[in-house]
């Protein structure tokens, strides 16, 4: 059988590209498409056999795509248009209109693709891009599967609740009932991961540097159901520990990642802190490292140190003081490595050396789970699993 031929749109750094190698499906990518630079150098890094549209995808005539003769589509339009406590200009925001365009192309292609698979945040799902886009596949004749899905439902201690539509042009034409046959075993997530990705979502944006100043120093500002609830995590055997995400050479220069002084002072209340041995973290967003507010966990590097002594009574200390407790725990952030592996990068997966660490979280923290949508992938691509 010939390779599926895909097409890859809003490319970044290949998270798509990843999941489909490691589908096992016999595919092609043909041409991917991204306007950033950074992401590209990235993508061409990686994949550098295939052809790379470093322009915007609004500025492609149609001719073009046809030339492609695609199978597939495999897509993660912009998603702050629709994040849950952003602006949610939706339709009308500038970032929509190439996804309006594509959506516009779908109908005119001279031979429209069998497979289209769509990640997108939470939120997406009540857009109107949304019904845009269920409108024309309908009308395209395609059936369809939205989901919600979290790493977590796939064993993986990370959380990152995203939206999935999955569709495939049906040969015989429309028939009601079986859109909903393409998927039905993928697990739906529960609320807990909801919950904590609305905070992930849309981080406050507290600057590690010279934000304004913070009042008052507080006891870890956690809740008891908060505490509860990530206590049940880590106690979730299906959901493999930390520590087999995490880079073994990272001593080498742990320097670089521990927190700064002026930010465990400041915002040590606020951290999310996990341990080796833990079986969650909060979703990397690509503010990490930048921001500290909701953007991704941190690890507690020092075992003997107990992270609960240490805050215990904190607060009636001396700065001095309260530092070097603080300090005992060896909090650090996740490397970039250490975060694609949480979101099921390959080993093979890397960075060209003169990309600063900071531009890696950020391209990180615009991709997506290559193990979830690998799963999503094989659901989708392969006959037996359809379900008819
Ligand atoms: C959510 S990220 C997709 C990340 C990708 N799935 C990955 O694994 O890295 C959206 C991407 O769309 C790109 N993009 C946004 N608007 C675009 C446009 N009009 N044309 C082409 N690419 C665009 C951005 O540069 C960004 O890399
Ligand atoms: C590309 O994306 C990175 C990371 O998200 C961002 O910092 C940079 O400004 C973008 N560059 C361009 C040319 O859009």
């Amino acid at each position: 059988m010939e390779p599926l031929r895909v097409l890859e749109l809003y490319s970044g750094i290949g998270g798509m590209h990843f999941a489909l190698k490691d589908c096992g499906v016999a595919a092609q990518v043909v041409v991917a498409v991204d306007i950033n630079t950074t992401a590209n150098q990235i993508y061409q890094h990686n994949f550098p056999c295939t052809p790379l549209w470093s322009k915007s995808i609004e500025g492609i005539p149609l001719e073009d795509f046809n030339k492609l003769s695609i199978d597939a589509i495999l897509m993660s339009p912009p998603c702050q248009p629709f994040t849950r406590l952003g602006l949610k200009r939706d339709v009308v925001d500038q970032r929509t209109k190439s996804f309006l365009y594509v959506l516009d192309l779908l109908p005119k292609l001279s031979s429209p693709p069998r497979y289209i698979l769509l990640e997108n945040v939470k939120g997406f799902e009540e857009s109107c891009a949304r019904n845009q886009l269920v409108k024309i596949l309908t009308e395209c004749g395609y059936h369809f599967k939205e989901m919600m899905v979290s790493p977590t439902s796939v064993g993986i201690p990370n959380s990152r609740l995203r939206y999935y539509l999955m569709a495939r042009r049906s040969e015989e034409g429309l028939s009601a009932d079986t859109h909903s046959k393409i998927l039905e075993t993928f697990p739906v997530h529960d609320d807990k991961d909801v919950l904590e990705q609305s905070a992930a979502l849309c981080p406050r944006h507290t600057e590690t540097g010279d934000g304004p100043e913070c009042a008052q120093f507080l006891y870890k500002l956690e809740t008891r159901a908060e505490q509860q609830r990530k206590q049940q995590q880590n106690s979730d055997q299906s959901i493999t520990q930390i520590q087999d995400f995490l880079d073994p050479d990272v001593d080498l220069n742990l320097e670089q990642y521990l927190l700064l002084p002026k930010t465990l002072l400041r915002y040590a209340p606020i951290l999310d802190i996990v341990h080796p041995t833990s079986r969650r973290s909060i979703c990397f967003t690509k503010g990490y490292g930048r921001y500290v507010e909701g953007t991704g966990s941190v690890l507690q590097s020092s075992t003997e140190a107990e992270t609960e002594s240490v805050f215990r009574g904190l607060e009636e200390h001396s700065e001095e003081e309260r530092l070097r407790r603080l300090q005992t725990l060896q909090l650090r952030y996740f490397t970039p490595r250490e975060v694609a592996n949480l979101m099921g990068f390959p080993q093979g997966f890397a960075f060209p050396d003169d990309v600063p660490v900071k531009q890696r979280y950020k391209v990180l923290g615009n991709s997506l789970n290559v193990v979830v949508v690998s799963k999503l992938l094989r659901i989708l691509l392969s006959e037996e699993h359809l379900g008819r």
